[in-house]
């Protein structure tokens, strides 16, 4: 129950475990089209483009800070956490001219202060994490998408600890690009990024070939391969590959929908229970994940309920990250947790809670 990875079900397992076949194996290619279908669907992205390739999810922050800026641009990237503050170091790293808005830790980012903010200034992109897996906080990612593009804009969505987890539909919010990882709510093993492109974007990212300035993660040579997944650009991870298709296969079979209120139940069901016990959530109220939740533990006590959890229980969860690691746990309900799974959670909790008088 870390944020990611996730757990994997028994036939994603086994996929991974077949005879090796090669990146442009008939078989292989069939299946990757069917990947980018799968894909697709769990973006809700009928109008746009559609990229899955090796890597992690920063490589999807990295690619699509490329395919946007050129150096000298002025972005504006929202904090609300962890992510935030990773994607204004990498477009720095691209030159871009970086302001960030913050927001307080545990609150979500704000559609009125972001209009304010982009009001009669030429900001080139606008970049948002939609679940900060650091805070725990899920953004209103449709009313900040709306003001980026109201102000002439890119909006760039950093969805990887909520698709498949949490709604998020690329064709009705408008945004130019969104991305994920492979690891988390879809529940296939880490290495593959699933990108979104819109139609607008696209045709801005052919008219700058020539000027992204990265090899590996450039979109317009993975453009190639996803147009005809039989080109070679560079060796996928096949089998990474092959589980993230059954993943999507089991998402499909689930149903986005389902999977979204699956989510929510049992986020819901692990949040009451560890407020009743008398815990307070990170999160504000208005803004809380449905694939993930913080919760505050006394000063210190954080390492010691985690330990517990995993020695007494066989709970992994995480811990905050920076400041924040030894005083807040981070228990991740996404990908295939089951109901039963969410209230074990709860009773274990409770238990360590008790044993430690935390
Ligand atoms: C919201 C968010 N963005 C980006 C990343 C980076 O992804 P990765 O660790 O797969 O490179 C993470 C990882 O947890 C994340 O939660």
């Amino acid at each position: 129950m870390v944020p990611g990875p996730t757990n994997l079900s028994v036939k994603v397992r086994e996929v991974m475990s077949q005879p090796q076949v090669g990146h442009t194996d008939a078989g292989f290619v069939q299946e990757f089209s069917d990947t980018l279908r799968l894909a697709r669907k769990v973006f809700r992205n009928d109008d746009g483009y559609q990229y899955v390739f090796t890597g992690t999810g920063t490589l999807g922050m990295e690619a699509a800070v490329a395919a946007a800026v050129e150096p000298g641009d002025k972005v504006l990237v929202l904090n609300t956490g962890y992510f935030g503050q990773r994607m204004a170091e990498i477009n720095q790293c691209y030159g871009a001219e970086v302001e960030e808005l913050t927001f307080p830790f545990g609150s979500c980012a704000d559609p009125d202060a972001v209009r304010k903010k982009l009001a009669g200034r030429p900001f080139k992109a606008v970049y948002v994490t939609h679940v900060d897996t650091g805070s725990t906080v899920c953004n209103p990612i449709e009313g900040i998408v709306k003001e980026a593009k109201a102000a002439g804009a890119m909006a760039i969505v950093d969805g990887v600890c909520s698709v498949a987890g949490v709604e998020l539909d690329f064709d009705r919010m408008g945004a130019d690009l969104a991305f994920t990882g492979s690891q988390k709510a879809i529940a296939a093993p880490p290495g593959a990024v699933l990108m979104a492109v819109s139609k607008g974007f696209q045709s801005q990212l052919e008219a700058k070939k020539g000027k992204v300035r990265t090899y590996y993660a450039n979109l317009l040579r993975w453009k190639a391969v996803m147009d005809d997944p039989r080109t070679y650009f560079a060796t996928h991870a096949v089998q990474v590959l092959q589980a993230l298709h059954e993943a999507l296969r089991e998402v499909d079979e689930e149903g986005l929908e389902a999977r979204w209120k699956r989510h929510a139940v049992n986020a819901k069901t692990i949040r009451n229970g560890v407020e009743e016990m008398g815990f307070k959530l990170v999160a504000g109220a208005d803004c809380r994940a449905g694939t993930v939740s913080g919760i505050w533990t006394p000063s210190g006590a954080a390492p010691e309920i985690q330990n517990a959890l995993r020695l007494g229980h066989e709970v992994d969860v995480a811990r905050g990250l920076g400041e924040n690691n030894p005083k807040m746990i981070r228990v991740g309900h996404l990908g295939n947790l089951t109901e039963k799974e969410a209230r074990y959670f709860v009773e274990a909790f409770g238990k360590v809670a008790r044993s430690l008088d935390a």
